[in-house]
């Protein structure tokens, strides 16, 4: 089975995203500004899975420096918050390195900050493991569950938030078929989910991300399941463009919409969705395919990565800890 991220001979490998399912290749690296640039590029990807690659590089900007340990580090620390805006554990895992950084101790300070990194990763493994579990309470049949975007093992540290919920509802019997929204412009969802549901032996079919509401007035869904970037302390959900199209479809056939991620993913200084900044992708990711023109590149293009379900929209957000009902309070 294939490892998203994995600390090995003291550098992080980590598999090219960009080029899945087609090749699967590694790339293994201790340079900070290379990790920066993998994250930016979505060669690692997923709100959990970034936090657990920027600990690892930024414990990484102080491996073989003992001159300018603190500049260097605040160098490092400034260019991988830069890397993508909306995940907040990407800010919470950078603090966690941080909060242990201290000048005086330049000769440990590496062993001391990659064990946290190894810590943090640690961590988000436990916190996949325990999702999944509690992502069984929302199961009241064997059920045909959607799925946006991908926050599977590809996405995290461990096996994943709303795709561990399905696998391991799957090993118990409870999932019998899951439809993939493809996931424009990235197809993270045709390209990273279907990857990892086929190695589960999980039955499944991919859906232009148009699909989904056809396939729920044929009432072929029973609930829909995605993660999320950010939470606010009201339970609006920031998640893969797309995600809150698919909620609204949900509550006009009645079907319930699940969110499932970890508590780093709760941004509970964030008190609304209004609050969380949404990333802007380029327009040669809609202008052109496979670097191909596709359309017109003197064209203006709108490419938000992200949107927000209002909670209200949300019928549980299943996390570590256990599944929070509305109204939720973070
Ligand atoms: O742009 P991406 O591929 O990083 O977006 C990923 C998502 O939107 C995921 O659903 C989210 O990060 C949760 S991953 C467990």
């Amino acid at each position: 089975m294939f490892k998203a991220l994995e600390f090995i001979d003291d550098k992080l490998k980590f598999i090219d995203q960009t080029k899945l399912p087609v090749v699967e290749e590694y790339i293994i690296s201790d340079n900070y500004e290379r990790i920066a640039e993998a994250i930016e590029r979505l060669e690692i990807r997923g709100a959990p899975a970034i936090g657990v690659a920027a600990a690892y590089a930024l414990a990484f900007s102080v491996k073989d420096h003992n001159e300018n340990l603190k500049d260097k580090f605040e160098i490092a620390y400034k260019r991988l918050a830069a890397t993508r805006p909306t995940a907040v554990n990407l800010f919470w895992a950078l603090n966690e390195i941080k909060n242990l950084f201290d000048i005086n101790n330049p000769e440990t300070q590496y062993q001391i900050l990659i064990e946290k990194a190894k810590a943090v990763h640690l961590d988000d493994i436990e916190k996949c493991d325990n999702i999944g579990k509690n992502g069984l309470q929302i199961f009241q049949k064997k059920s045909v569950v959607l799925t946006h975007c991908n926050a599977g093992a590809l996405a995290t540290g461990g096996e994943g938030t709303a795709v561990n919920v399905i696998k391991e509802a799957f090993k118990n019997g409870l999932v019998e078929f899951v439809y993939v929204d493809e996931t424009r412009p990235l197809f993270q969802g045709s390209r990273l989910t279907a990857f990892e549901l086929e190695k589960s032996g999980i039955p499944f079919s991919i859906i232009t991300d148009s699909t989904a509401a056809f396939v729920m007035q044929q009432k072929k869904i029973d609930l829909v399941v995605t993660g999320a970037d950010r939470i606010a302390a009201n339970g609006d959900s920031a998640n893969k463009i797309g995600t809150y199209g698919l909620a609204v479809l949900c509550k006009h056939h009645n079907i319930p919409f699940y969110i499932a991620a970890p508590t780093s993913t709760i941004d509970s200084k964030c008190k609304s969705g209004g609050e969380i900044k949404i990333e802007l992708r380029g327009k040669e990711e809609i202008i052109k395919f496979k670097n191909e023109q596709i359309s017109n590149g003197n064209y203006e293009v709108y490419s938000p990565a992200f949107d927000v379900t209002p909670a209200e929209l949300i019928n549980g957000i299943i996390t570590e800890e256990k599944l929070h009902k509305p109204e939720f309070k973070f």
